[in-house]
């Protein structure tokens, strides 16, 4: 008998077990938030159960509105945060999430670079497109996602060239002859592209002996196209098997069109885990930290995603396929309302059965509401099945939920020898590259 092929898995620092209403439990420690020991504490417990990698998802704008009723999209800085987490953590990857449409290339190479040797080559990149923010950007309008795609393949193109453009072994160091670097191996970039022009040299040399991982999560014809030509992983909101299934070998497809491997980029979907100890239990940590959502809010959602308008949609009326407006609106994400479309068209939903879905609740993430086995059998028969080659574990509901995901499924896993049991290396591309 084969063993199974080892998953990769991360854990998302975003805290989605204070999500909904999450956040008002005794435990819930959302005092916390932002000092850096509230993510230190987290990374070392990944680190302990030999995770990948902890993963900072961003964004650049406080939508004020959500802030009345949870901590929302408030954060500190991903990368300055990371820099605190490295120094208490020895093995774990780090991945910042930094946008490709608003940073300036030459800072944010810097800064990653810089974050690489404060944690000895542990950096990964989540490359955003972004969804929202421009106005904290002087810009006038947010580009459209094809323009976003295009700035960014342009941008982490000239991001690498800065990274090669002062090698490691430029520095020589040699004390007697009084040469620090060599400087011919020292050059610019000197890049005039269509939406960046840089002169570099990057005044920092790469960190040896690695490369840097770069993770993308949109899904759409351009977002996978992207992907394929540079990512490592995809992040991927991959609410059924199927979808995973379809996501994977296209991403493969497209790899070996760009000349990669179809085994260099690896999907890893988001897995929002609600466990508690029974099924009715999880259940009830589901409904106590989505039940009160704001109706009202989720409703202007699935308007801006779809068209569709349910403002004053029957109760007992399913919502089908038939109501969805021909022409879907201009989006802002196309992954999320192609997979929220997807839904409707696929089942027939009364409307208080669609607020509770993952495509709406969740950004259309893989969800477990249920006991550990019940998540470990769902991983495994995913695993088995090709969909995915691991997962970003985002667990839900409780604190008592993350704490079943780190002390009781990441065990099973690697009982199952789905997961390793310990580290061969320390660096991240070590871990992605690792033979199961
Ligand atoms: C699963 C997922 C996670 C994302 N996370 C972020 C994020 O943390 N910050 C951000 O600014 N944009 C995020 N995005 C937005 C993407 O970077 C991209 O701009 C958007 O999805 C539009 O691309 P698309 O047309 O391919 O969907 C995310 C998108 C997806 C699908």
């Amino acid at each position: 008998m084969t063993s199974p092929k080892r998953l990769h898995i991360g854990l998302s620092l975003a805290p989605t077990w204070l999500s909904g209403d999450a956040w008002r439990r005794a435990d819930s420690n959302v005092e916390g938030l932002f000092t850096s020991a509230f993510a230190i504490d987290l990374a070392q417990r990944a680190e302990a159960a030999h995770l990948d990698f902890v993963f900072r998802p961003d964004v650049s704008c406080l939508p004020v509105e959500m802030l009345e009723s949870g901590p929302g999209f408030t954060s500190l800085d991903p990368t300055i945060l990371l820099a605190a987490v490295a120094q208490q953590t020895s093995h774990i990857g780090l991945v910042s999430t930094v946008s490709t449409t608003f940073y300036p290339p030459y800072v944010v190479a810097r800064q990653l670079q810089s974050l690489n040797w404060i944690s000895n080559g542990r950096v990964g990149w989540n490359i955003v497109t972004a969804l929202q923010g421009h106005e904290n950007f002087g810009l006038e309008q947010m580009p459209d996602a094809d323009e976003r795609y295009a700035r960014a393949a342009e941008f982490t193109e000239l991001v690498h060239q800065l990274w090669g453009s002062f090698p490691f072994e430029a520095l020589t160091i040699d004390r007697a002859n009084g040469c620090y670097a060599d400087t011919t191996q020292v050059r610019p970039v000197n890049h005039e592209g269509t939406y960046l022009k840089v002169k570099g040299p990057l005044n920092l040399p790469a960190f040896p002996g690695t490369r840097i991982p770069l993770i993308q999560a949109g899904a759409s014809e351009s977002g996978r196209d992207f992907a394929a030509s540079v990512a490592d992983l995809v992040f991927a909101p991959t609410p059924d098997k199927e979808a995973a299934l379809e996501l994977r070998r296209d991403l493969g497809r497209r790899a070996e069109r760009h000349g990669r491997s179809a085994q260099a980029i690896r999907l890893l979907p988001g897995l929002s885990l609600y466990l508690a100890d029974t099924r009715e239990q999880a259940r009830a940590v589901f409904m106590q930290t989505h039940g009160r959502m704001n109706r009202a809010r989720k409703l202007a959602s699935i308007k801006e995603m779809t068209g569709l308008d349910l403002a004053d949609w029957p109760l007992d009326r399913p919502v089908t396929r038939a109501d969805l407006p021909v022409v879907a609106p201009d989006a802002s994400s196309r992954t999320h309302s192609s997979l929220l479309r997807r839904l409707i068209e696929r089942e027939s939903l009364s409307i208080d059965q669609l607020l509770l879905r993952p495509e709406v609740i969740s950004a259309a993430h893989w969800q477990v509401v249920g006991t550990v086995d019940d998540a470990f059998e769902q991983i495994a028969d995913w695993a088995a099945s090709g969909a995915i080659d691991g997962f970003i574990a985002a667990p839900g509901g409780s604190v008592e939920s993350l704490n079943l995901f780190l002390d009781q499924l990441m065990p099973r896993l690697v009982q199952a020898g789905l997961f390793r049991e310990g580290y061969s290396g320390s660096t991240f591309a070590h871990h992605l590259d690792e033979q199961g």
